[in-house]
């Protein structure tokens, strides 16, 4: 029987809920599927911050690098001035972990309230592959004459050429494998008569920000032109792709963007699709060890109240049982997911679902189980 080795953070707020609930929908699709999944536990967050003084022992991320994959709650601490945690733990497990790829589906489920009119499940279903180690996440940048008038303040967005190739092939692959429920989204019939089999649409700042979307844009048609020639190429400003993820959703397939950007728009995404009780997303490293995590963070005011949903997390196993090569059992997460959203939960915010978090977690690994 195959066995995964999982690490898992639960992290801070409600992290360590969802994760409760994401974990026993692991275990009923391993017992399902036939593998099985040995979990270990670690305390990375906040609380041992404020108590150790420690985020991260450089000990821990070469440990975590021997893990088939890491589940991650939630990183976060009100009690921490912001950036500390962020940037020590998240951040640094995507870049030691050299997870470059961020993966964020924005599929809306039937029956799933959106806040775009007259747009639905038909509508709303592209993924957007955010690069994940790069941009002006690089930490590049300082003070001079911090505290008097004349501060200056610099923070530069830094890519490499590598860096912006990897990512773009990633997500070439990605809409050449993609098969929506609709698929060839995106693509006339005479497109799709022509040969093309998906879309890919760059989103980026070529209108100001000449230098790194200039290499960007470079690197999307060369790649594009010479690899991916099946696929249809598109391109949006980032300011016009935020306008046509509500006028238009059905527009995007595939989203490939930079770090700053795709961090704005997936969030954008989580509201269109739901909002941040359902949006997953995935630290993808196609070669190492990838990072799964539910995309809303710690929600420090529903802490302990078992009224956070759930269901953003489990959404973040399915993306791992996917990633780890266990196709079956992720379209078993997913379908117990839908079947929840569709026909158990009143609203998928936290405190209105109509049952309570672990309530919610049982169900979908009762159905899951079959
Ligand atoms: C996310 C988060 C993180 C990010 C924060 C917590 C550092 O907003 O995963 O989208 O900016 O990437
Ligand atoms: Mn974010």
């Amino acid at each position: 029987m195959k066995k995964y080795n999982i690490a898992v953070i639960p992290g801070d707020g409600t992290g360590p809920e969802v994760v409760r609930e994401g974990i026993k929908a692991l275990k009923a699709a391993a017992g399902r599927f036939s593998f099985s999944v040995e979990l270990n536990e670690y305390d990375f967050g906040g609380e041992r911050y404020l108590e150790t003084g420690e985020t991260l022992p450089d000990s821990a991320v070469e440990e975590l690098k021997g893990y088939d994959a890491i589940y991650l709650g939630a990183i976060g601490h009100p009690g921490v001035a912001p950036g500390i945690l962020e940037k020590q733990i998240l951040l640094r497990l995507r870049f030691e972990l050299d997870q470059y790829i961020n993966l964020r589906p924005v599929k809306l489920y039937p029956g799933v309230s959106t806040p775009i009119k007259d747009k639905g499940p038909g509508e709303i279903d592209f993924t957007v592959i955010r690069e994940n180690t790069q941009d002006l996440y690089s930490g590049t940048g300082g003070f001079t004459h911090k505290g008097t008038p004349d501060e200056v303040a610099v923070q530069t967005a830094v890519y490499t050429r590598k860096g912006v190739d990897r990512a773009l092939r990633y997500a070439f692959e990605y809409a050449g494998k993609r098969r929506s429920p609709r698929p060839w989204k995106g693509l006339s019939e005479a497109e799709r008569e022509s040969g093309l089999k998906g879309q890919l649409t760059l989103v980026g700042k070529t209108n100001v920000l000449t230098y790194i979307y200039d290499l960007w844009e470079r690197g999307f048609k060369e790649i594009g032109e010479k690899e991916f020639p099946e696929i249809k190429r598109d391109y949006n400003h980032v300011d016009a792709c935020c306008m046509w993820m509500v006028k238009n959703p059905e527009w995007y397939d595939v989203i490939v963007t930079g770090n700053m950007f795709g961090d704005i728009i997936t969030d954008l995404g989580a509201m269109i699709q739901g909002g941040m009780g359902i949006a997953a997303g995935g630290n993808i490293n196609p070669e190492g060890v990838s990072m799964f995590e539910p995309i809303g963070g710690s929600a420090p005011k529903y802490t302990g109240k078992n009224l956070i949903n759930p269901l953003a997390a489990i959404a973040s196993a399915q993306l791992m049982l996917d990633e780890l090569g266990e196709r079956e059992a992720a379209s078993a997460v997913e379908d117990a997911v839908c079947w929840a959203v569709a026909e158990k939960l009143e609203s998928l915010g936290a405190g209105r679902m109509g049952y309570g978090t672990s309530e919610v977690g049982d169900m979908v690994a009762e159905r899951i189980s079959g």
